[in-house]
C-alpha cells in the first residue's frame, strides 16, 4: 500500500481496523499525541492508548492525562519502570544522574523509558507515534509507517509524519483537543520535568529537552 499518499486520519483507522487490539497508540500526552487520540476517537474506531510513567513527570502532564481519560471515556495503559531497576540506580548514582553526562542520563532513560517501551510493546504488532519530520534532523526521514528493527519487526505508524507544528495546534484548536497547559508557557516538546524547560521564541523546538547537551537529542526509544 501506499502509506505515504494517505492521511493523518486514513492512517489511524487503517492500522486499528488492520490491527484491533494487536494496536496502541504511544501516548506522551504531548500536542502531537492528544491529537492522534482525538483523532482515533472521531474515527469511531476501538483503539487503545499507552503511557510510560517515568516516575518523573511534570504534574501538568497528568493533569492532561487525567482529562483525556474523562473526555474520551478510555482506559490510559499505564507503564512503570522496573521497581528494583529504578532503586538500584537511584541508590547509585542519586536522583539527578542525568545532569552528569549523557551516559549516565541515557542510562536513566533506557531504565525509565525505553525498557518499558519494550514491555509495553510486547504482544504488539503495530504502535502509532506522534513522530513528526519537521522535530529535527534525526527525524527528518521518518516514512508514515515503518517497519520497526528495534522491536522485532512490528509496524511503527507516524501519521503525523508530514506534519508541521502549525497543522497540529489548527487540529487542537478546531477540534477543542484538551492539550499540556506546559504549552502555553513556552514547551514545544514536553518530556520529564527535570529534562525539559521552555524554549525562547526561534529556539528549535526540541531545544528544551536534555538542553545541557550538545547534540542527538534523543531518549532511546525511536533511534
Ligand atoms: S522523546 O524520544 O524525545 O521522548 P518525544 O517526546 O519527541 O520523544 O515524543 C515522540 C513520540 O514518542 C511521541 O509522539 C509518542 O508517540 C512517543 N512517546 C514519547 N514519550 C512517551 C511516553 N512517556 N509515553 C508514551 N509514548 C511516548
Ligand atoms: Fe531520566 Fe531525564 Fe530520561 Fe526522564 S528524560 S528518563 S528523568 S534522563
Amino acid at each position: 500500500m501506499d502509506f505515504e499518499s494517505k492521511t493523518a486520519e486514513e492512517l489511524v483507522r487503517w492500522t486499528f481496523q488492520e490491527h484491533g487490539e494487536r494496536a496502541s497508540i504511544s501516548c506522551s500526552f504531548g500536542a502531537e499525541d492528544v491529537v492522534l487520540v482525538d483523532m482515533a476517537y472521531r474515527q469511531g474506531v476501538k483503539f487503545r492508548v499507552f503511557t510510560l510513567d517515568t516516575g518523573r513527570l511534570p504534574q501538568e502532564t497528568y493533569d492532561v492525562m487525567e482529562e483525556v481519560r474523562r473526555k474520551y471515556g478510555i482506559n490510559v495503559e499505564v507503564y512503570f519502570p522496573d521497581r528494583e531497576r529504578v532503586e538500584e540506580m537511584v541508590r547509585r548514582f542519586g536522583p539527578n544522574l542525568f545532569y552528569r553526562g549523557v551516559e549516565l542520563r541515557k542510562f536513566c532513560c533506557r531504565v525509565r523509558k525505553v525498557e518499558p517501551l519494550a514491555r509495553a510493546l510486547n504482544g504488539l504488532t503495530a504502535w502509532v507515534t506522534g513522530l513528526r519530520r519537521e522535530q529535527s534532523e534525526t527525524r527528518a526521514a521518518v516514512a508514515k509507517v515503518e517497519v520497526d528493527q528495534a522491536h522485532g519487526g512490528i509496524l511503527k505508524v507516524n501519521p503525523l509524519a508530514d506534519w508541521t507544528w502549525e497543522m497540529v495546534w489548527d487540529y487542537i484548536r478546531s477540534n477543542g483537543v484538551p492539550y499540556n497547559k506546559l504549552h502555553d508557557r513556552g514547551y514545544p516538546s514536553i518530556g520529564c520535568a527535570p529534562c525539559t524547560r521552555a524554549v525562547r521564541p526561534g529556539e528549535p523546538l526540541r531545544a528544551g529537552r536534555w538542553w545541557w547537551e550538545e547534540d542527538k537529542k534523543e531518549c532511546g526509544m525511536h533511534f
